[in-house]
């Protein structure tokens, strides 16, 4: 993949561990795109959900407390093509934010048992739409994927962040955790990326993945890993 000039923020380097914390660290997992044609029936769905997005941005384009902002689906799919052949055993997927529920569907596309957790109501309803009409398996999770006890402690505003950190979580409402899942994917906005490390880090089962979007047009991997029973 041609990722132009490297951007200047690039926070961590691959093999690179991000931080240790309570029994485990997190580590970057450098991880090469499968360049392939798009399979069709992931394109024709690709196609369908840009129109709709388009459509949905360009209704919404005075909305000032509308958060969302798709992420580079096509390159998306690259990576998360990528991770499903890196790890085998990683079946389930979660979307934090799913907005559309694009990549969740993309997940299920790739045989992940997948799913979404987005906060907005009119998102919702389009991304079941989108996901029903294009027969994916896939269940969108109205609420907060940010557990109440990490919102209250995280040092953040409403005016330093576009994601909502305070509010009902989803994961209470509906019986689902973090650590339930193998892969997360989440599109950060710009200072969001290593508070959202530390959410997935806290929750996350160990062995887990987080796949972060970035619209410098690339995408992060990390793992969680135990550091615990290292002689065991
Ligand atoms: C940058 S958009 C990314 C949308 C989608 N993941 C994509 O890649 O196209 C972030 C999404 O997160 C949602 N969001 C913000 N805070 C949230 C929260 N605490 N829980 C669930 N969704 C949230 C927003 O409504 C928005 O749809």
């Amino acid at each position: 993949m041609d990722h132009g000039d490297e951007p200047e923020t690039e926070p961590y380097a691959d093999d690179e561990c991000v931080s240790e914390l309570e029994g485990s660290k997190l580590v970057r997992v450098k991880i090469d795109p499968i360049q392939a044609p798009l399979p069709r029936d992931v394109e024709a769905f690709l196609n369908d959900a840009q129109r709709r997005v388009d459509e949905f941005l360009e209704e919404r384009s005075t909305d000032r407390k509308l958060g969302f902002f798709p992420s580079d689906y096509p390159l998306v799919y690259t990576f998360l093509d990528a991770v499903r052949q890196l790890d085998t055993h990683a079946c389930s997927l979660c979307e934090w934010g799913s907005g559309f529920g694009v990549v969740a569907g993309l997940g299920a596309f790739l045989g992940f048992s997948s799913c979404g957790i987005e906060i907005d109501p009119r998102l919702n309803r389009r991304a079941r739409r989108l996901l029903r009409e294009h027969r994916l398996d896939v269940e969108i999770l109205e609420g907060s994927f940010i557990p109440e006890e990490f919102a209250h402690t995280a040092p953040w505003s409403s005016t330093q962040t576009s994601t909502i950190f305070c509010g009902a979580g989803s994961n209470d409402e509906v019986d689902v955790t973090i650590d339930d899942f193998d892969v997360i994917f989440a599109f950060p906005w710009p200072n969001e990326e290593e508070v959202f490390c530390e959410l997935f880090q806290r929750f996350a089962a160990n062995g887990a993945l987080l796949m972060t979007y970035h619209a410098l047009d690339d995408v992060h991997v990390y793992r969680k890993v135990s550091t615990e029973d290292r002689d065991g």
